[in-house]
């Protein structure tokens, strides 16, 4: 064997560098390893090769010990947050292993060890997290009929659960989870059909990421974490829940985590519940064109100063109130905000001043904060009792009073930060650069050795010209020698004896004097003393922030909920809304309203406002029909979006209007397909459907656009029909339903609490007008191929297809006639389809024929129908 080996010159053994590597990757298996090498990261075996694939960056080859290269590839250790960012995005998991001692120290190979995970779920660093956006890791876990689901974001401390029973609880979870749409999600334990729910996550999130977690049993982290309302958890589903979450969190990040320290549960019954299909059809966070925010109800909402307010702006938005005085105390504090343009101004001004204190606090906690993030804090501090102030002097009651009350002032912590941080710090922590003078005595004296050595070198430069002669020496510094006597060639032979020569330039040779190296290793000492100083002393602020943790992240929530009422004023403000009256007496009015977000996309044309009235009684479901691009999609989305508005405590754009809380918005809105996942338009449309008629109340709202759409007419039509008199016989929601089956029309005299709408159009000519009104009655016209030849098909096509309505209008009639055929039809038009050229077209191989042949034929058919119709 040992001859083989050496007749091949190949060696079997990795280097120790990749045994250490080999080692460490056998603990993570899951995760893409960074292993720190000196200024770089470095990835190794297939690592390496998805990293330079999903990175683009170069892939090459190391040499480990073997007689192949290892693949590698790396980044260096200063840019790493923006390549982490992109792998994070894709949805990799990220172990990072640093060199734990210092290399000077090391005895043989540096010792290393992975000092944190990074997954989509517990990820801190802001080239990931969005501003406006919550990023939250879910933990699901099932004992027997019993669901629970926790949610935590680490960025900003928010950690929550949530518990379903019985057979609908998977579904109950996952409104949940698509409400707050987490990153990623985590499984302990078996959970029953979890291959199916997995599925139905990557469906609607696509972006998330799912795995099993396998949790130890005891319990470490829980009481730690929620130690002062630990006693109202006595559930042990709920415990065993949480208590994973945080196990799976702790073992990623590696460190305190003191940020988290609340949780609360989610009250299924305090919200409106909007499932995913809800959110994206009403494109109230991301838009259907391009997932962007523009032309989202968010977009026109959003005028938040903060990034808490933004956050808070989309909790509000996906979880809107069923309480009718919560309700109210929002809009009375709109209210107060609305009435005074100077308090707006004021508070908007302060507001701006304010970072994203929840972040910081999470970076400071874990130890990634660095000094600029003290600067903004402070910032955000400073303007704190101008907020409260302006709050007492002009809200002295209500929710504003009580948000005022969870505004601290963090006095102390102000002063340290006044005191202790200078202005413009470095963005590193370890060079210094951040304590203002001042602040402590100790560094101040090694400032001023440092910073007196000019001084005291010109001394030296002049008393060592005085005593050598040399009148052309120079005392000087680079990097690489230190401190150096430079003496011109010239000079040269005027040098002492005690001058110990150090390096030959062209010119001038250089020197060094013991008086000197000592003078450099004090100077020196003192510049590493004074980063190590600072490096403590930041600390030391760290710690104090640390421990107010607590109060500053209650002050940041009044903030984000204050930014919130307060950019809802704005809105209404710039928009023109108007309060709605609330009530509970199963109505909803709304009088001259308007779509909030195509109002403001329409350019030339103006918006044309409409009324609602849907009750629990003689209108509790519309049938809306009108023509093709009429603006029937548009204002069912309309009535969802100001009912949704309303709950959240936002003014909505209307004249007047008295809404009731309705207890979710079910939508089915087009068709969307999903092939991806295998479902086709119509089984996904159907799976809506059967949504909508399984979970809907009598308090619920239902839009249903155009059902039955995706197949053929006849089993579409009979489903739509169906479907409408399952909703208004058994479940009774509030309904608006779109269609163009004419035929549904009818269902007006025949099912109570069924009223006939349509959009208005008024003819002049062959040209139609869309007058935008909505209007009592039913329409049995869609002129569909007007819209068509407005779209630019082609002018045949949309002659062809006239000739072909005629002809379909008049088979409809003699179908009509053949089943029951009435009086005033006898008089029908006679059919095209007669005679000669009905038995030639009949004969035709249409199949088989060229364009050419096909066109010839139909001029030759459309002479004979002339000769036999006798039209010209
Ligand atoms: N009230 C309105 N005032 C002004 N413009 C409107 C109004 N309602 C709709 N529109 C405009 O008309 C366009 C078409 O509206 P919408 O999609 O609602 O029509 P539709 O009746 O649902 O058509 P289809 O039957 O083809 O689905 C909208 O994109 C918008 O630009
Ligand atoms: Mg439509």
């Amino acid at each position: 064997m040992a001859a083989e080996r050496k007749r091949t010159g190949m060696t079997t053994a990795y280097t120790p560098m990749v045994q250490q590597y080999l080692e460490v990757k056998n603990q993570h298996q899951d995760e893409l390893l960074f292993f720190r090498l000196g200024d770089f990261y470095e990835l190794f075996f297939q690592d390496a090769i998805t990293a330079s694939k999903e990175l683009n960056i170069t892939l090459t080859g190391r040499a480990g010990g073997l007689e192949d290269k290892i693949p590698m590839c790396g980044v260096p250790y200063h840019a790493v947050d923006g390549y982490i960012a992109k792998l994070i995005r894709k949805g990799y998991r990220i172990a990072i292993c640093e060199q734990v001692e210092d290399p000077k120290d090391a005895v043989g190979i540096v010792k290393r060890e992975v000092i944190k995970i990074i997954t989509p779920g517990t990820v801190l660093s802001s080239a990931v997290l969005e501003d406006g956006h919550n990023q939250y890791l879910a933990c699901l876990r099932e004992e027997g009929e019993d669901l629970c689901v926790s949610f935590a974001d680490i960025s900003t401390g928010e950690c929550q659960w949530y518990m379903a029973h019985g057979n609908s609880r998977r579904e109950f979870v996952l409104d949940q989870i698509f409400r707050l749409q987490p990153a990623e999600i985590i499984a302990v334990g078996a959970i029953e059909d979890w291959e199916k729910i997995t599925t139905s996550i990557m469906q609607k999130l696509p972006q998330c990421i799912s795995g099993k977690f396998a949790a130890s049993d005891h319990e470490s982290y829980f009481t730690k974490h929620f130690a002062s309302n630990c006693d109202a958890y006595k559930n042990d589903l709920v415990r065993g829940t949480v208590e994973a979450m945080l196990e799976y969190v702790h073992e990623n990040v590696k460190a305190d985590l003191a940020q988290i320290n609340k949780l609360t549960a989610i009250a299924r019954d305090s919200f409106m519940i909007l499932d995913a299909t809800a959110i994206r059809n009403l494109e109230l966070v991301r838009n259907m064109s391009d997932g962007g925010k523009k032309g989202t109800l968010l977009a026109v909402l959003d005028y938040t100063n903060t990034a808490m307010g933004a956050r808070r702006l989309r909790q509000w938005l996906e979880a809107p109130l069923l309480d009718l005085s919560k309700i109210k105390g929002r809009q009375e504090a709109v209210g107060v905000f609305l009435e005074n343009l100077n308090l707006r101004d004021a508070l908007t001004e302060n507001l701006k001043n304010i970072t994203d204190l929840e972040r910081i606090l999470s970076r400071i906690e874990v130890g990634s904060a660095n000094a600029r993030d003290m600067v903004s804090l402070r910032a955000s501090l400073q303007v704190l009792p101008n907020i409260k102030g302006l709050l007492r002097d002009f809200c002295p009651q209500g929710l504003l009073k009580n948000l005022s009350q969870h505004i601290g002032l963090h006095e102390s912590i102000l002063a340290t930060l006044e005191a202790g941080i200078v202005d413009e710090p470095p963005f590193t922590i370890r060079e210094g650069g951040m304590i203002r003078t001042g602040y402590d005595l100790e560094l101040d004296e090694l400032h001023d050795i440092a910073q007196n050595n000019k001084e005291w070198m010109q001394k030296f430069e002049q008393r060592i010209k005085d005593q050598s002669g040399i009148k052309t020496l120079k005392v000087g510094f680079n990097k690489v020698f230190g401190y150096y006597i430079e003496v011109s060639k010239g000079s040269v032979s005027l040098v002492p004896d005690y001058f110990i020569r150090k390096q030959t330039l062209v010119n001038a040779e250089r020197y060094i004097v013991p008086e000197l190296k000592e003078f450099e290793n004090k100077i020196l000492s003192a510049k590493e003393k004074i980063q190590q100083l600072e490096y403590y002393l930041f600390n030391k602020i760290r710690q104090e922030i640390r421990s107010a943790i607590v109060e500053i992240q209650e002050t940041a929530r009044a903030i984000g909920s204050l930014d919130v009422l307060l950019s809802f004023a704005v809105a209404a403000f710039k928009n023109n809304y108007i309060c709605p009256e609330l009530n509970n007496n199963q109505e909803i009015f709304i009088k001259d309203g308007r779509h909030p977000v195509v109002e403001k996309l329409l350019e030339r044309e103006i918006f044309v406002p409409n009324d609602t009235l849907l009750n629990s009684s003689e209108q509790r479901m519309i049938i809306l029909t009108g023509p093709n691009m009429a603006g029937k999609s548009t204002y069912m989305r309309q009535v969802a979006l100001l009912v949704l508005m309303a709950q959240m405590g936002s003014y909505i754009p209307a004249r007047q209007a008295s809404i009731c809380p309705v207890d979710r918005i079910f939508t089915r809105v087009g068709a969307s397909d999903d092939l991806a996942t295998g479902q086709s338009t119509f089984m996904v449309e159907m799976n809506e459907v059967a949504q909508i008629l399984k979970y809907a109340t009598k308090h619920s709202l239902i839009i249903l656009d155009e059902v039955g759409r995706g197949t053929s007419t006849y089993d579409g039509m009979s489903i739509a029909r169906a479907v409408v008199e399952f909703i208004n016989e058994k479940i009774k929601a509030k309904t608006l339903f779109a269609t163009h089956y004419h035929e549904l029309i009818e269902l007006e005299s025949l099912l109570e609490g069924v009223k006939n709408y349509s959009v208005a159009v008024k003819e002049r000519g062959n040209d139609i007008v869309f007058l935008r009104r909505i209007v009592p009655g039913g329409t049995d016209r869609s002129y569909g191929i007007h819209v068509a030849q407005l779209a630019g098909l082609p002018k045949k096509v949309v002659e062809r297809a006239e000739d072909l309505l005629l002809e379909y209008d008049g088979e409809k009639i003699m179908t009509a006639t053949a089943i029951a055929p009435p009086d005033n039809f006898a008089t029908a038009e006679p059919s095209l389809f007669s005679g000669s050229v009905s038995k030639r077209l009949l004969d035709m191989d249409i199949m088989t024929m060229t364009p050419l042949e096909a066109l010839n034929e139909l001029y030759k058919l459309q002479e004979e129908a002339r000769t036999e119709g006798g039209s010209k």
